[in-house]
Parts: C-alpha cells; structure tokens; sequence
C-alpha cells in the first residue's frame, strides 16, 4: 500500500464523523444516528457509494437542517470529502465506511428519508449486485421511509435502463426521469434540486470528458 493511503487510512480513524464498524461485530449506530451523532430530529440522507462524498458535502451545504451520510467501501476515496466537511465544520455530514450489501445492519427501520445514487458501478454482469437491484432495493425498504425518495444520477445506458425497467416491473412509483439530465431539466423541479443536480461528481467529471450524457431518475418505493 502507498504511503499517501496509510496516512489516509490513518486520519480517518481519527476522524469524529467516520465510522468504519468490523463487519459482523454489533454496532451500536442503527436506529441511534439522529440521538448519538448529530443530536437532533432532522432528517437522515444517505450517499451509497459516495466515493470522495461530493454529494453528501455538496448537499450538506444547500441543507443545513438535513443529516448526510456517505457510505463507501473504500476510505482512501471518502477521505477526500470527510476531510472538507472538517475543514468547512459542516456538522451534518458523517460517513460510513463498509459495504452496502450490509447497509440494514447500520440502520434502522424508517430511519432514513432519502437515498442518493451516484454513479453507481453498472455491474454489467452482475445485475444482482447494480445498487438498484432487487436485493439492494429490498434492504433499502427497510430502513427508508415509505414516501422516501430515491435518486439515481449516471451515465451508464445499461444501469439507466436497467433502473427504469425495475421500476415498472416491480411496481416503484417514478417521479422524475430524463436520459439527457443538462439538456432537458424539467422546469418545475425543485429549484434546490435543480441547483444540486449540477453538483459533478469525480466519475461525472470523468465520463462526460469523454462524451457520456447524463442521466437521473428519482422514484420511490410506495
Ligand atoms: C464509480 S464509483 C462512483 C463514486 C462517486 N459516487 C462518484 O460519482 O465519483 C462507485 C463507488 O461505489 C462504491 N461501491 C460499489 N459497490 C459498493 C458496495 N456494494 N458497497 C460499498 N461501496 C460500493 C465503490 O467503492 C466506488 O467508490
């Protein structure tokens, strides 16, 4: 390993807001995030596959009275955002590290209010494993709020496509969706969510240097 991801991985430990629990030991985070950690009743969005957090500090700044939380599997990369909510003393954003698949051990039933998907891996031959999938999407309906949303941003034509056929065959309720996001943002969406949904990611940055075109879709389960 580089010295620059020992030091990383070392800083994180430190960090108040980063949790990295052993998978399989108990931990004492689900249902406790609101009482525990950021000590107040707002409501709780999560970033899955956060990467460097872009969202769950972006959005953190546009909502003070919201709690972020980025979840990612790999730390040398959420350092990047957990060390600029320090450095900016952004008080409610927090970050998990440990895998998704695990995400029902973490949190508890209706404790969160929304989800943020960003540039989730599109999995090309594991559907099983697309962070839209059923098996992700029946661990999501346990600790999301029934009316909660969920929002998908990519490039990728194949989770894109795959999203919006799961959300009619299984019956998810669509409230927004465009293959084009720059070029066709709807006009009555929520000036807020209009402002964030210009928020680029590393990935987005990435993929659209090389020509990709955005898409989002939010929907929610009930
Ligand atoms: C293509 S990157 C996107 C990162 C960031 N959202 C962005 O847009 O720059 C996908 C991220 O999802 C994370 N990821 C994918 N599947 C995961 C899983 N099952 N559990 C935890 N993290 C996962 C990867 O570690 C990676 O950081």
């Amino acid at each position: 390993m580089g010295k620059d991801k020992i030091r990383r991985f070392a800083l994180l430990k430190e960090y108040p807001h980063v949790f990295e629990p052993e998978v399989g030991e108990p931990s004492d985070l689900k249902g406790n995030w609101r009482k525990n950690y950021f000590k107040n009743d707002h409501p709780i969005v999560l970033e899955l596959g956060c990467g460097k957090g872009e969202y769950t500090v972006g959005l953190a700044k546009h909502y003070p009275n919201k709690n972020f939380i980025g979840m990612d599997i790999k730390g040398a990369r959420m350092f990047i955002g957990a060390t600029q909510a320090l450095e900016e003393n952004l008080s409610n954003v927090a970050f998990l590290r440990m895998k998704i698949d695990f995400i029902t051990e973490y949190f508890a039933e209706n404790e969160v209010d929304e989800i943020w998907l960003t540039f989730s891996d599109p999995q090309p031959n594991k559907p099983n494993k697309r962070l839209t999938s059923k098996p992700f999407i029946d661990r999501y309906r346990k600790i999301l709020k029934p009316s909660g949303h969920i929002h998908l941003k990519t490039d990728s034509d194949i989770l894109f496509e795959f999203t919006s056929e799961e959300i009619t065959q299984q019956g998810y309720l669509l409230h927004e969706l465009t293959w084009n996001l720059y070029a066709e943002l709807p006009t009555d969406l929520d000036p807020v969510i209009r402002d964030i949904l210009h928020i680029k990611t590393h990935y987005e940055q990435l993929f659209t240097s090389r020509g990709s075109v955005i898409k989002y879709c939010r929907f929610s389960l009930d």
